[in-house]
């Protein structure tokens, strides 16, 4: 489904937040651990350090420091917030956090509530949310990706835990007439059968609970992955999907300011940037220092550029999400921040 179709009401995104754990880990230290090396992980991912939630911090912390600074950017009051949406796939409690962060940020107004797509969780979410301002139900969205796969990981696997990091990262949408509206098309796809590339499996464990009955134990597997099928999942789909989503509206390639991908792979980007010919100063990339922190990717970046000043009032933005479902999106939006 493209999203260039007549809304009620445009969308515009006027505030970016992030937040990132305090421990930083570099490959060198991971090197201690399990059987790697900088040089191998620098020269195949692009990723020199990652950081991971410690013990005097949580997800759920993260996501209201990254919500805070958005609403703070955009500079609304908390309790003017209609919805927190919140994209995870690691809650740190199993019913979801987007209450608890609705709490912590006092947005006593708004509607929370959790949304799973893996990787491609923030661009979903972003969709998802705009849905509720374009059509008139709501005004004001924080829109959060957040994920904290250390706590998945096997960190004896070295073949995906020199992967992946934790963070936080947050949006600040806000409904606007249609003739300012900032996303200007979007196309979401999933395909299941072939989600055993990237999975965390619930665990087979049962116990007797009453005469013959068995009860399943909730656990969950850590991270399995088969890397080359994801990287070729990635290099192939998502080049396609943003030819889609560029054709379908009449926009060429050169004419994007940024190209803002999920941050899995910096071979992944460079090689989605080299089929449409697109310069390395325009694609957004900063997983040497977070690694591939799944769902807050796209919001971490987007909140870095903005305030270092690279992303001005009214760039044109190519996002990509993908990853675990199998699942991924293609946005087309402007950045619609205050200057
Ligand atoms: O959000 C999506 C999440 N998933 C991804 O983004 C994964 C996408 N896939 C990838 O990024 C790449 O496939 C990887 C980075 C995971 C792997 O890169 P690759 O170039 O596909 O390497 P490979 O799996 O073909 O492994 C090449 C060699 C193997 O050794 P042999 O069999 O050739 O002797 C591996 O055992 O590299 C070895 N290897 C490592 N060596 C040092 C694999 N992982 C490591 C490691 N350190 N961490």
């Amino acid at each position: 489904m493209t999203g260039n179709f007549k809304t009620l009401f445009g969308v515009s995104l006027v505030g970016s937040g992030s937040a990132t754990p305090a421990q930083k880990i570099t490959n060198d230290q991971l090197a201690a651990r399990v059987e790697t090396n900088d040089e191998w992980v620098r020269t195949r991912t692009g990723i020199r350090e990652r950081r991971i939630i410690g013990s005097d911090e949580s997800l759920s912390k993260l996501s209201s420091q990254a919500a805070i600074s958005a609403i703070e950017m955009a500079g609304w009051e908390a309790d003017t917030v209609d919805m927190v949406l919140v994209a995870t796939s690691t809650p740190d409690d199993l019913f979801g956090i987007a209450p608890k962060i609705q709490a912590q940020l006092g947005a006593t107004n708004a509607v929370a509530f959790d949304l799973t797509a893996a990787c491609s969780g923030f661009l979903f979410a972003l969709v998802t949310a705009a849905q509720y301002l374009q059509n008139g139900a709501f005004k004001r969205a924080i829109v959060i990706g957040a994920d904290q796969l250390s706590s998945w990981m096997d960190w004896d696997d070295r073949r995906s835990c020199v992967l992946f990091g934790d963070g936080a990262g947050a949006v600040a949408i806000e409904a606007t007439n249609n003739d300012q509206n900032a996303l200007i098309a979007f196309r979401l796809k999933s395909d299941g059968s072939r989600g055993e590339c990237l999975s965390v499996p619930q665990k087979k464990d049962f116990v007797d609970l009453v005469g013959p009955f068995k009860n399943q134990i909730g656990r969950f597997s850590t991270i399995q992955m088969n890397g080359q099928e994801v990287y070729k999942f990635a290099v192939r789909e998502v080049p396609l999907l943003l030819k889609d989503v560029l054709g379908n509206c009449g926009i060429s390639a050169d004419s994007l300011d940024w190209l803002l991908l999920h941050q899995a792979n910096q071979r992944i980007l460079n090689a989605v940037a080299d089929r449409f010919s697109i310069p390395k100063s325009k694609v957004l990339s900063n997983l040497e220092k977070y690694g591939n922190t799944s769902a807050a990717t796209i919001p971490i970046m987007l909140d870095e550029a903005v305030r270092d000043g690279r992303i001005k009032p009214r760039d044109l933005i190519a996002s990509s999400g993908f990853g675990a479902g199998l699942s991924w999106g293609v946005a087309l939006f402007r950045w619609h921040g205050k200057s």
